[in-house]
């Protein structure tokens, strides 16, 4: 079990002090590294950590690595051939350490000045007497029993009576049928398992205790080290072996991330991992945790936390055995640099007996371990990854040479491994379209999904990784795969806790507070408890996204697109504001007409609407766009001597979802280009006149280039037809929905539009949002009917569904869902959120945490402003939900 969260609250030391833990009091085991134990604040640091764990009722080992540098330059002067070089190197490390414990005002403890001497005089002699990889152990084990026995000094100082223990006297080394000489003695592993004796001999001798990370003992008796990262290894150790109840490392940032915040600082902090999925990102790339030191904690089931040494307080990454039930979700996407690809081709070799088994000899016998494979039936392609391997060019020239025996050899490099992890990634695959689509504009040398059912890995070139790896989180969060509204799986982004403030460098936005968590709650919940199902809009974020985007000096016209929403108060106050209106049928048209002065401009831009429509449109003062030859080649007349937009088909579409891309061939939209002419033609012996070009990709962009794209394609179709002086690129603009997913950049979208405009002075420019204006600022509010258990699943029934909300069912829409009622109680339950229409598709939101929720609770489903009531039907016969306007 995870351990609770009040555990890991951070409490300032103060001097009551525990009283002893019983014989029998848990272990906590508590690693820090390099940069956590190089100076006196460091120090003081460990200790109170100590003592709040103390205060725990628990027994405290701490594990330290070498002060930092201090590895490296051992590493160095274990190398080094010059005796005065490396006793140069030893003063220095003494100086080192006498510095900082003249700093804690220590004297020197008379064992700091025996591992000094002994580090002294194993640089006079060199590894002449000694074989040269066990003196390069010795020499390194000296930064962790030189910390170690510092630290020790420090913490009794200071009261805390803390216990020396030599690691090696408890971790011994198991040697490994593939182990090498090499990797016997410096990247050494220990098997443990829980021993519950030698853990009540360690209680009996005292309550705290400090002892060195990295080093082991081998079965001959000689120091060994664990390898890279083998502090952390040893912790996980001593874990198992004292059946900890938790082993905390601590570090320099809170935890794991969805992904490298280096190249993604809207990454999410990882709450909650099971070993295997942990353990999946630290071998893919995550840096934070070694991938081995998960390893011993699995079976005795010890959970492990990282945490940040500098900032206690947050929660970091727990992992453990996980019990949880979760919603199925991408936790992190990963990137490996450096991979190279072996290609081997040779006819007819599947069929081959011993084909693969003879490839793969040479491969061993290389020394190279092999990562993914595919697999085709002339074809064999494998990548090595330079974490397991020492990929020289010499390495791989000898290797290939050799397979050129057998095979048609072809290395690829540099290449990067891509890697999504969470667990059960194949029942996310119908997630992924658009992160499949991303890749599928690059070279993909491999794909493999691994038989453990828990990453999928795209091999790309190595130079396409810094652009793509942001765009694939914003593309895994945005699609919903990486569930980024399930507060108990992810946490705050790294931008938001380290980052630069709330609107960092990669522009991403930390949401404002929507208007309905603020005051208006009381007044929204007094209006659930009134009457359900119903509509509630607030009129100051119109205002406010309208007045957001009056601010764009390129754009000389606004339209509202009024399908969004028709509510009457919405489209006065956006006349008000002054916006103009974009409607698509002669209901349409009337409503305006109904809410708003004579004076606003509109555009009527239907399609395949019949005959009566225009003639109704050519009746009022709309500016009518037509999208097909059909109305010029039949009802001509109708036209004569007007003015018309034309609405091209720019062969593409973009948007949320397939059914919101109004642009390429399978499209019903817009006048294919090829039709130009004949266009062009029919408009001329009408006397038609083709004063403006229109063109509406989809809904739901959130990239501001596309609109500078079709701004310029359309600029210059219109130079070539002569009497246009408008383009109108429609609407489209999109609104993040999922929690941490980036909103449009105005301010960018300004800037790609300025830049056609300077090229194109000619046009005026129009654009006509629908989404933008309102999806934010209505809310549907529904009451809790029932609650059931069935198949595993929470249900929670609302009294209305996709009757008033089709979005979730037509297009797998994300809103957001809280209980209005509940708003500050803890999330516990997962729910499916389902509605009360007779479909099984009647579901307003899936896998949601909430607070457990009692009949009669008032519900609310956030960004309904757009595209709710508008598409509301009376399905069932079910009343249609009211509609209540905040001013
Ligand atoms: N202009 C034209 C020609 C359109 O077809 C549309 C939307 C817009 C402007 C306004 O698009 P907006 O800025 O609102 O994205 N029911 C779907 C959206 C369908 C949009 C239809 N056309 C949804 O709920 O996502």
């Amino acid at each position: 079990m995870a351990p609770s969260l009040q555990y890991l609250a951070w409490v300032p030391v103060t001097a009551i002090i525990a009283a002893s833990p019983a014989v029998d009091a848990p272990w906590i085991v508590m690693k820090f590294g390099g940069t956590s134990v190089a100076s006196l604040p460091c120090w003081e640091n460990i200790l109170e950590l100590m003592e709040s764990r103390r205060r725990e009722g628990a027994r405290v080992l701490v594990v330290v690595s070498a002060l930092t540098g201090t590895t490296d330059a051992l590493r160095q002067l274990s190398k080094c051939t010059d005796r005065d070089e490396r006793v140069a190197a030893v003063a220095a490390i003494a100086r080192r350490h006498r510095e900082l414990l003249g700093s804690m005002q220590l004297e020197e403890p008379a064992e700091l000045a025996t591992l000094l001497a002994d580090l002294a005089r194993l640089a006079e002699a060199g590894w002449a007497e000694h074989d040269a990889r066990a003196y390069q152990a010795q020499v390194q084990a000296h930064g962790e029993l030189l910390s170690s026995t510092l630290g020790a000094a420090f913490l009794n100082r200071r009261g805390l009576r803390t216990r020396w223990l030599d690691a090696r006297e408890y971790l011994g080394a198991t040697v490994l049928p593939n182990q090498n000489a090499r990797t016997r003695m410096l990247s050494a592993t220990v098997a443990v398992k829980p021993d519950p004796a030698l853990a009540a001999r360690v209680a009996a001798l005292g309550e705290a205790f400090i002892t060195q990370g990295f080093i082991a003992r081998d079965p001959q008796g000689r120091t060994v080290l664990l390898g890279r990262g083998g502090s952390d290894t040893s912790a996980a150790c001593f874990g198992a072996l004292l059946g900890a109840q938790r082993v905390e490392i601590w570090t320099d940032v809170a935890g794991m991330f969805t992904a490298n915040p280096r190249q993604v600082p809207g990454a999410r902090l990882l709450q909650r991992l099971d070993y295997e999925e942990a353990q999946e990102i630290a071998s893919t790339g995550a840096k934070v945790l070694h991938p081995h030191c998960l390893q011993p904690l699995r079976e005795p089931r010890v959970p492990l936390l990282i945490k940040d040494t500098n900032r206690p307080e947050l929660e970091g990454t727990v992992i453990g055995p996980e019990v949880r039930a979760h919603a199925p979700s991408v936790k992190a996407i990963s990137a490996r640099k450096g991979i190279t690809l072996v290609s081997m081709e040779s006819v007819g070799m599947w069929q081959q007996v011993g084909f693969l088994a003879d490839v793969f000899a040479h491969f061993k016998t290389h020394g190279l371990s092999v990562d993914l494979i595919g697999s085709a039936e002339t074809n064999v392609t494998v990548s090595l990854d330079p974490t397991e391997n020492l990929l020289d060019s010499d390495a791989i020239a000898a290797l290939a040479a050799d397979l050129a025996k057998v095979c048609r050899v072809k290395v690829i490099a540099p290449c990067a491994a891509i890697t999504l992890v969470g667990r059960g990634i194949r029942s996310l695959l119908h997630t992924l379209s658009a992160v499949l689509a991303e890749f599928g504009h690059l070279r993909v040398h491999l794909i493999s999904q691994s038989s453990n059912n828990l990453n999928l890995t795209f091999v790309v070139d190595e130079d396409v990784v810094d652009t793509l790896l942001p765009r694939l989180h914003d593309l895994l969060i945005a699609a919903g795969s990486l569930r980024t509204d399930d507060n108990a799986l992810f946490g705050p982004s790294w931008q938001s806790l380290y980052g630069a403030g709330p609107h960092g460098a990669d522009g991403e936005a930390m949401a404002a507070p929507a208007w309905w968590q603020g005051p208006a709650r009381g007044r929204l919940l007094a209006l659930g408890e009134a009457a359900t199902p119903r509509y509630v809009y607030h009129l100051p974020t119109v205002l406010e996204r309208a007045r957001a985007l009056q601010a764009l000096r390129a754009v000389d016209r606004w339209h509202y697109a009024v399908k969004a929403n028709t509510h009457p108060a919405i489209l006065g106050a956006l006349a008000a504001a002054g916006f103009a209106f974009e409607c698509v049928s002669p209901g349409e048209s009337r409503a305006v007409d109904a809410a708003v002065p004579a004076t606003a401009p509109l555009l009527f831009t239907p399609n395949f609407a019949a005959r009566a429509d225009y003639a109704f449109a050519l009746g009022t003062r709309a500016t009518i766009t037509l999208d097909a030859l059909h109305a010029l080649e039949h009802w001509g007349e109708l036209f004569r001597d007007r003015e018309i937009i034309l609405r091209v088909d720019l062969g593409r579409g973009l948007g949320h979802h397939e059914k919101v891309r109004t642009g390429g061939d399978a499209s019903k939209f817009g006048l294919p280009l090829e039709q130009l002419p004949a266009f062009l033609q029919l408009a001329q012996v009408h006397g038609v006149r083709v004063a403006g070009l229109h063109a509406h990709l989809g809904s739901g962009i959130l990239d501001p280039g596309h609109w500078g794209e079709v701004y310029a394609q359309l600029a210059s179709l219109a130079e070539r037809i002569g009497s246009v002086s408008v383009l109108n690129i429609g609407g489209g603009l999109g609104v993040p929905a999922h929690p941490g997913e980036r909103g449009l950049d105005l301010g960018e979208l300004d800037r790609v539009l300025g830049e056609v405009k300077d090229a194109y002075p000619q046009y005026r420019l129009w654009m006509e949002p629908g989404r933008y204006l309102v999806a934010d600022a209505g809310v549907l509010l529904a009451r809790v009917t029932q609650l059931k258990a069935k198949g595993g699943y929470q249900y929670l029934g609302l009294d209305t569904g996709m009757n008033s909300l089709i979005r979730p069912a037509l297009y797998e829409a994300w809103h957001q869902i809280v209980n209005l009622s509940r708003l500050h109680q803890p999330a516990t339950t997962l729910y499916q959120v389902v509605g009360p229409i007779c479909e099984s598709g009647d579901i307003l939101g899936t896998d949601r945490r909430l607070p457990a929720a009692q009949e009669g609770d008032v519900m609310l489903i956030a960004q309904a402003g757009a595209y709710g009531k508008v598409m509301a039907s009376r399905y069932n016969l079910r009343d249609e939900a009211d509609e209540i306007v905040i001013e």
